[in-house]
């Protein structure tokens, strides 16, 4: 037999499956909070007939702040703590272009908030079309520049300082000036303004933080998203070239965000584990178990859990050398080693309002991912929705229900 230390860490009752939540026409819609979102993730949080925490995640298209401070936003509206490491905002993967642009022109939001944040990703020079419009007014006939937005734009040459890169963060508050600016760098000459390419394909790398054509605001119909500029650019690109924009889109539905998404709810999952430990015991003893390797924790997983009143645990065992001296049993740090291996959740649910971005984003890149499409945002019942959602419901309240029934 094995001399073996057991460590049975009772009560964690983490659910093996987990959610992902679309912000806009899920939880809230504009300034107003929709009002069965606080009842869901209060449910997920533990306040089920399971007791059972259920860990989730944000992954909005929305951006033009940075993701604490949307957290923070959250956590107001809904009266739970939200963490920013649960927020996956449109722009949020763009860090990764850090290490690849020097110069880029960040387009959206209000003021320089949008400034602000690629500054926090560690871009080095970031610039808007506020300073471009400081810089010289008359590049923009139509709009000067408020006392507001000259107190945040900065002094800059734009004739010896070449644009490689434009960023469309947000949704453009002046489609009229930030057009007139994009338009003119995509033709220039390497980013300078002021100038003409002959071949019109030495301008700026065009980025855009997602594709929204519409999106569901407090408003009776959908309103314009970026997707919307995008046409517009594209169009008057075309008009002037006669070619086809290329552009990256970052947002649902991509396949990169499901990636940074999917890295981003499994640490999440991770570190809801860790911290709902709820008691550590250890108990000595011999056991004629298999040496198991700390490496494959046993997960409460309700679909094994078929007494309800049963107390999932995680059960992990670590053999005992001779030298070691610290008998701390399992800490939190050694348990962090076992939530390595953590298996990936066995389902996601992913709540979205809009067929085109939220569920073809859930239904194209990973089958475990279930798609339920909610009637409190931009699908209104009657349409056909675009991509069929795995399941129909008419919140987010009545989703979350919806998937802890089918789960137990
Ligand atoms: O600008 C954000 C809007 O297009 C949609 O946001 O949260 O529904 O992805 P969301
Ligand atoms: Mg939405």
């Amino acid at each position: 037999a094995v001399r073996v230390k057991k460590t049975v860490i009772d009560h964690v009752r983490v659910a093996s499956y987990a959610f992902a939540f679309d912000i806009d026409g899920v939880i809230v819609k504009g300034p107003e909070t929709i009002p069965e979102a606080k009842e869901a993730l209060k449910l997920l949080n533990g306040a089920n007939e399971y007791n059972i925490k259920v860990p989730y995640i944000f992954v909005t298209n929305g951006g033009g702040r940075a993701e604490q401070a949307r957290a923070e936003e959250l956590s107001k509206r809904l009266d739970i703590e939200v963490t920013e490491d649960q927020v996956i905002q449109g722009h949020t993967p763009m860090r990764e272009l850090v290490s690849v642009y020097n110069n880029v022109l960040v387009i959206g939001g209000v003021g320089d908030a949008c400034r602000k944040v690629a500054e926090k990703y560690g871009f080095k020079n970031v610039f808007t079309p506020l300073d471009v419009m400081k810089w010289n007014p008359s590049v923009t006939p139509y709009h000067n520049l408020t006392e507001e937005e000259l107190a945040v734009a900065r002094d800059v040459d734009f004739s010896n300082t070449g644009i490689d890169a434009i960023l469309v963060f947000a949704d453009s508050r002046n489609w009229a000036a930030d057009q007139q600016i994009i338009l003119e760098l995509l033709l220039s000459k390497s980013g300078f303004m002021g100038t003409v390419s002959d071949s019109f394909e030495e301008g700026p790398a065009l980025y855009f933080a997602h594709s929204d054509f519409v999106w569901a605001t407090n408003y009776n119909l959908s309103r314009y998203g970026m997707g919307a500029l995008q046409v517009s650019i594209a169009a008057l690109y075309r008009e002037h070239t006669g070619k086809e924009l290329q552009v990256t889109r970052f947002g649902k539905p991509q396949r990169g965000t499901f990636k940074f998404a999917s890295k981003v709810l499994s640490q999440w999952r991770k570190d809801v584990l860790e911290e709902h430990v709820e008691e550590l015991t250890t108990e000595e003893g011999t056991s004629d178990m298999e040496e198991q390797s700390p490496g494959d924790p046993l997960l409460n997983d309700p679909s094994q859990n078929m007494n309800r009143n049963s107390k999932p645990t995680l059960l992990a065992t670590e053999s005992e050398s001779e030298s070691d001296s610290d008998n701390e049993g399992l800490t939190v740090e050694k348990l962090s080693k076992l939530t390595l291996d953590l298996p990936p959740a066995s389902t996601v649910y992913f709540v979205g309002d809009t067929p085109e971005s939220d569920i073809r984003f859930a239904n194209s890149h990973d089958e475990s991912w279930y798609s339920i499409l909610v009637k409190t945002g931009v699908y209104q019942e009657g349409s056909i929705p675009k991509y069929k959602p795995k399941h129909i419901c008419e919140n987010v309240l009545e989703a979350v229900k919806f998937a802890i029934e089918r789960e137990h």
